[in-house]
């Protein structure tokens, strides 16, 4: 039997690399990349600029994928912030296509947003306080934020039946043969400092609830499933289990890991001075999807060696 065909964006980049080892063998798997291809022999790999909107309907119509999962995008905060212009093209613009040419073709959609839709802030009106649910109101602080809230909207006004998944902060950890993580993103940084026993002061007022890729691509996959068997559409909150700060993870990662956290400082947000808004704590709350199958284990156990 043929398996279904599944075109990935983004496939090269971080959380794709989870996702295309995660989809197959159950889906045939074609990855979007713009500059280099992914390591996955097993994808179809097929280069496509997505700024280039144009491109887009001709592009899905020969590819002819049976589902779309639009992971691509420019998510470096600062540079978002620095360049929203040039990077509202793949954020914004790009996902709103996409969803259009998957409306015309009825093709069912996943696009990956992020918590950062929100404000972060602890309001006393639980509507609008976290841990957010997917009906909370958005309100983004920073450009980011603000092209994924928008990039949301157009995406599920052009193709109600698209899903929108909101993920949290992801890590790399869980790969027993080749450790997958973002270059230079928190957890790896995190990481270097255990192993070398460098002391690394970590936020105690930052919360999140962190997921890890290996769990992130198992979600999007529920989500496939769950668009094409029409069970959901709309917004669907993809995070960790548990809420922790900067410092808990660090100290759950170090002794997961087998190293001595006593290196770790806890600090606070108001030590430091930003260039741009750092949200507190932009949890969202993970009971739909979970009523829908998604039962991610323990962080403990996420980030544990296997
Ligand atoms: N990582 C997190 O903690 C996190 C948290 C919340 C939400 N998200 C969201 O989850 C998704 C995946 O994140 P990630 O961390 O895996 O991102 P990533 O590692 O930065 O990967 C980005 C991907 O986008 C592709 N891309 C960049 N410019 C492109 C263009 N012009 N045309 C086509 N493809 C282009 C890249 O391809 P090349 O490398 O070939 O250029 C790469 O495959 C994103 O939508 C992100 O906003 C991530």
């Amino acid at each position: 039997m043929t398996q279904p065909h599944l075109l990935i964006t983004g496939a090269s980049g971080f959380l794709g690399s989870w996702l295309c080892e995660a989809a197959q063998p159950q889906w045939q798997v074609t990855g979007l990349y713009s500059r280099q291809p992914g390591s996955d022999a097993t994808v179809n790999w097929v280069q496509a600029n997505l700024c280039k909107l144009e491109q887009l309907a001709p592009l899905i119509t020969r590819l002819k994928p049976e589902a779309v999962i639009h992971l691509a995008a420019l998510s470096n905060t600062p540079y978002c912030e620095a360049h929203p212009e040039e990077t509202a093209k793949l954020n914004v613009d790009a996902p709103i296509a996409l969803a259009q040419t998957c409306a015309q073709q009825q093709i069912p959609l996943i696009f990956t947003s992020s918590d950062l839709v929100f404000d972060g802030e602890n309001s006393p009106n639980k509507e609008t306080a976290p841990p957010y649910k997917e009906n909370a109101p958005v309100n983004p602080q920073t450009a980011y934020g603000q092209q994924k809230a928008q990039a949301e909207a157009g995406v599920m006004a052009a193709w109600p039946q698209a899903i929108v998944a909101r993920m949290p902060l992801m890590f790399g950890m869980g790969h027993s043969d080749s450790p997958k993580t973002a270059p230079n993103n928190f957890m790896t940084r995190l990481l270097e400092a255990l192993k070398a026993g460098e002391p690394i002061s970590l936020f105690h007022d930052e919360i999140r609830n962190p997921l890890s890729a290996k769990m992130a691509a198992q979600g999007l996959l529920l989500a496939v499933d769950l668009a094409i068997n029409q069970r959901h559409q709309g917004l669907l909150h993809l995070g960790g289990p548990e809420a922790v700060s900067r410092y808990d993870l660090g100290v759950l990662l170090a002794k997961a890991q087998g190293y001595d956290p006593s290196h770790l400082q806890a600090c606070s947000q108001d030590d430091v001075s930003f260039t741009m808004p750092r949200p507190k704590n932009v949890c969202i709350d993970c009971s739909l999807a979970h009523s829908l199958g998604f039962t991610p284990p323990s962080l403990a156990e996420q980030l544990a060696k296997h």
